[in-house]
């Protein structure tokens, strides 16, 4: 059997104590999968005297994960620190710049500076592999950047955030307000105690920024995605969606287009019987439509110690399996120089249906003055309903739901302009994008 692949793993939070415990755990089976075993040689984390649950003491202890990278007796740095920068950014690039593989799961490192590190990998010959960086535990960075080569992908799209599918899901099934559903997801450890990376669409945005870039072949571009949150979502909204066959959901979306590529994080409506609609809860799905294969959508934990962890496994398992000096795969699908500069479809410009509730006086005329700023925007209703205000016919309100054939962005948002302006509208008009798969 060939010599063990030497692992040091930086950061020993819940996915590095879950990579060290399942390694030590399965230490047998993988040297038999692999053709040789993995051992864990070097570690780092900042509190040395923290009970984790595994044995690191066979493992050298650095204080300095970029020390370890430059100096330990390591095949592949492992990072699981986080962060776009400082200690993670640095432990990365030391182990790249001395020519050692590395795995990492930190998706707001490589949304920042993945083409940069991708370059310094190339020319050093050796592997930066990120399965984890994206959905987790579902491996949709090796279909999309391996599996897939020669197809041309159209749309990439998915839940990438399990927070929000888990608050969306309990208010859509239990009827609670969004902050209800915050304060349990935290509760249970699904929510950080500051949440905002996560329901402003931060946390989804680095994820899509990665899958773009490895689905259109151009260079990352996490500045420019469309971005909105999931914390204006109402019951008034989730109930209006059932009622019209939709389920509301965050999603990423990725589409070519004629005037370039969109990038979008937003509160999605998608129709109540597709499959993406049924996920619920933590879990993710990641959709990927191209030419040769067609549809394909991949379902699975998005997030935790151990699914994360399988990832990173699986990671370095491509390692221990690759024989020295073989040719490794570009870290984004293809040679860094090679990737297109990423040409940004404007957002005004977007195609697709709209879903438009919004409460009005009580007024004669107000249906056909809505219907007159339809018309004037170009703008074809699939449907318009008026409820009363809690039901009650003598309301002083009425609310006002509308679902759009396909339009521009841009449409839209001067319709609604322009019905702000007539004076019915109170309050803010709810705007939420349709996708349909
Ligand atoms: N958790 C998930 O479900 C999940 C899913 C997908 C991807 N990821 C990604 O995986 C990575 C790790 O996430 P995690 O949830 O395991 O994080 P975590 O639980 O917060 O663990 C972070 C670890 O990094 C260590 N650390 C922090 N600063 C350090 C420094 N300056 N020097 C050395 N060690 C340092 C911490 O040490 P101490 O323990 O001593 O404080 C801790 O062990 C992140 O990039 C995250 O985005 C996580």
């Amino acid at each position: 059997m060939a010599d063990a692949l030497k692992i040091g793993v930086a950061g020993l939070g819940t996915v590095g104590a879950s990579l060290v415990r399942i390694i030590s755990e399965r230490y047998e089976n993988l040297a038999t999968a692999c053709g040789r075993a993995i051992m864990v040689t070097a570690v780092s984390a900042r509190d040395r005297s923290k009970d984790r649950g595994i044995d690191v003491t066979s493992a050298t202890w650095y204080e300095d994960p970029a020390a370890m990278a430059r100096e330990g007796d390591i095949d592949v740095l492992v990072e699981l620190i986080g962060g776009a920068s400082g200690a993670a950014k640095d432990a990365v690039n030391a182990a790249l710049e001395r020519g050692i593989h590395v795995v990492t799961a930190n998706k707001a490192l490589l949304a920042e500076d993945g083409v940069a590190l991708a370059a310094l990998a190339e020319e050093k010959g050796v592997l930066l592999n990120f399965e984890a960086a994206v959905a987790g535990g579902i491996p949709v960075i090796k279909a999309v950047r391996e599996s897939l080569t020669g197809n041309t992908m159209t749309r990439v799209y998915g839940i990438m955030n399990g927070t929000c599918n888990y608050i969306l899901t309990r208010m859509e099934k239990e009827g609670l307000s969004f902050e209800d559903c915050l304060k349990e997801a935290q509760r249970l450890g699904y929510a950080e105690a500051d949440p905002s990376f996560d329901i402003n669409g931060n946390d989804t945005a680095h994820k899509l920024a990665i899958l773009t870039s490895l689905a259109f072949g151009c260079e990352i571009s996490c500045d420019d995605i469309y971005l909105e949150g999931i914390s204006n979502i109402t019951q008034d909204d989730i109930r209006a969606a059932a009622e019209l066959g939709y389920r509301i959901k965050l999603l990423g979306v990725a589409q070519r287009t004629g005037g370039g590529i969109e990038q979008r994080v937003h509160p999605t409506m998608v129709p109540h019987d597709t499959v993406i609609a049924q996920v619920d809860g933590v879990t993710n799905a990641v959709a990927i439509e191209s030419d040769i294969l067609g549809d394909l959508l991949m379902v699975g934990p998005g997030a935790g110690g151990d699914a994360t962890a399988s990832a990173v496994l699986g990671d370095i398992a491509d390692i221990a399996k690759s024989r020295p000096g073989a040719q490794t795969v570009p870290a984004l699908g293809r040679p860094a120089k090679s990737l297109e500069p990423y040409k940004r479809a404007r957002m005004r410009s977007h195609e697709g249906g709209y879903f438009i509730r919004m409460r009005v006086a009580d007024r004669i005329g107000v249906i056909a003055a809505i219907a007159r700023r339809m018309a004037d925007n170009q703008i074809s209703l699939e449907s318009i309903v008026q409820h009363s205000a809690n039901g009650e016919r003598d309301a002083p309100t009425k609310t006002i739901i509308m679902v759009t054939h396909a339009t521009t962005e841009l449409s839209i948002r001067n319709a609604v302009k322009a019905m702000e302006s007539d004076g019915y509208i109170v309050g803010k008009p709810q705007v939420i994008r349709i996708e349909k798969p």
